[in-house]
């Protein structure tokens, strides 16, 4: 039993303009304020310590996802039905349907074709000398592989980009940002109804074994359209923001690559520590099924909870030196990819797609500058950029 302590909280908006530019000066104040804090600014609280975010993660009993792992009720209603925004034992039956196509059997087989494609493309890219690594680069390569898995036509893979962004704008609390992005969820649906439907996509991709396994009567009709929507939006702006990030990472931190190019199985290390430093995914939220005690802070039942893989992931508790990028520290335990039930069931193909690139960045260009200032994208969820204007020097020159 904990004492009764005061009750933290906290007036930041962690979804305003500014905050979400620099998130971790603010997120800081929150980890110093509490291991439980209650964000004034909405119906919501925050765990922003590494401990009781990992802790929330495993326990999906008193933290649940089943009605959603966003702020707003009428967008968590949109994503009932989904892998992420349901509980054991639904969950369990949902995920097995995607972890088989995820699993590292299934991306063994993959790894070649991943690896030439991210060296055709690099390639490319070095004999230009200067390119924008987000959209010439990041952006390209998991809509690339995600389109080619999925199974979907070339003419089918235009909007997948403008999904991701919307669906993880509405994630968030209804801000301006999210308000801009209900015409592009709306035509994410649309998408996923009338466009990935068996006629348009490849027999052997994974958005057929969906509709292959509605046809079995494994799963309900009703589940296709929320499991085709996991593929399109969580496998997307994630890989792409992690991507750009440790590019830009490796473009301010120029020695850092030079260790990675001298040592290239810092390769995986140093994406991890990327991984920890940026959080491409900020955070999820929960509902207490039931109130929850952290350390003799009670957070009552039904209530919000953001876990913020952001803050645990520099946590000065866990971490040393937390907000520096050491190639070295090889974070394994880092929860930017989740942990729980819900972990991340990519993270394999995430690896796979951001080795290959890396590795062929690492092979082929001796040093990577800026070129111009990065520009953030802002979103509700996501941590990323929008463009990343930089100048490579091929191997040898
Ligand atoms: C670096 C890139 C990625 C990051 C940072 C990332 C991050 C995350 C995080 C934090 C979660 C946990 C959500 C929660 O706890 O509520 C998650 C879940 C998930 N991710 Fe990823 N992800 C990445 C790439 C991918 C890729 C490439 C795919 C698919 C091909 C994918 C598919 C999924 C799915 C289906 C879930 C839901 C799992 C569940 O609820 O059981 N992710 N991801």
């Amino acid at each position: 039993m904990h004492a009764t302590v005061p009750l933290p909280t906290s007036d930041v908006d962690l979804f305003a303009d500014d905050v979400l530019r620099d998130p971790f000066p603010a997120l800081r104040q929150l980890r110093e304020a509490g291991p439980a804090v209650r964000l004034t600014a909405y119906d919501a609280w925050i765990l922003p310590r590494y401990e009781h975010v990992r802790s929330a993660l495993a326990d999906h009993e008193r933290f649940s996802s089943a009605h959603g792992v966003g702020y707003e009720d009428r967008f968590n209603a949109q994503m009932k039905g989904t892998v992420l925004a349901s509980d054991p034992p639904d969950h369990t039956r949902l995920r097995a349907l995607l972890s088989d196509k995820l699993a590292p059997r299934a991306l063994a087989k993959l790894r070649s074709r991943i690896t030439t494609l991210a060296d055709d493309l690099v390639a490319d890219l070095v004999a230009k000398g200067g390119f924008d690594a987000v959209p010439e680069l990041a952006a390209v390569f998991p809509v690339t592989v995600v389109a080619d898995l999925v199974g979907l036509t070339e003419e089918a893979r235009g909007p997948l980009l403008s999904f991701a962004d919307a669906a993880f704008n509405t994630f968030g609390p209804f801000n301006a940002r999210a308000a801009a992005s209900i015409p592009a969820v709306g035509q994410m649906f649309e998408y996923l109804n009338t466009v990935m439907v068996p006629e348009n996509l490849d027999p052997d991709g994974w958005a057929a074994a969906i509709h292959q396994a509605a046809d079995r009567g494994e799963i309900e009709a009703a589940s296709v359209v929320p499991l085709l929507s996991a593929y399109v939006i969580a496998s997307m702006d994630t890989t792409i923001n992690a991507l750009g990030s440790t590019i830009l990472l490796f473009a301010l931190h120029p020695g850092a690559y030079q260790e990675v190019r001298s040592e290239p199985g810092l390769i995986g290390p140093a994406f991890e520590e990327s991984l920890r430093l940026e959080s491409p995914a900020q955070g999820f939220f929960r509902r207490t099924s039931r109130a929850v005690d952290i350390e003799g802070i009670t957070i009552p039942a039904d209530t919000r909870v953001l876990l913020s893989f952001a803050s645990a992931n520099r946590d000065e508790r866990k971490w040393e030196r937390p907000q520096e990028f050491l190639v070295r520290r090889n974070p394994v335990d880092h929860v930017a990819l989740g942990y729980g039930v819900h972990g991340c069931a990519g993270q394999g193909l995430a690896r796979l797609e951001a080795h290959a690139v890396l590795g062929a960045l690492v092979r082929r260009v001796s040093s990577i500058e800026l070129a111009g200032e990065p520009v953030r994208k802002l979103n509700n969820v996501i941590r990323g950029l929008a463009s990343l204007p930089v100048t490579v020097r091929a191997e040898g020159q």
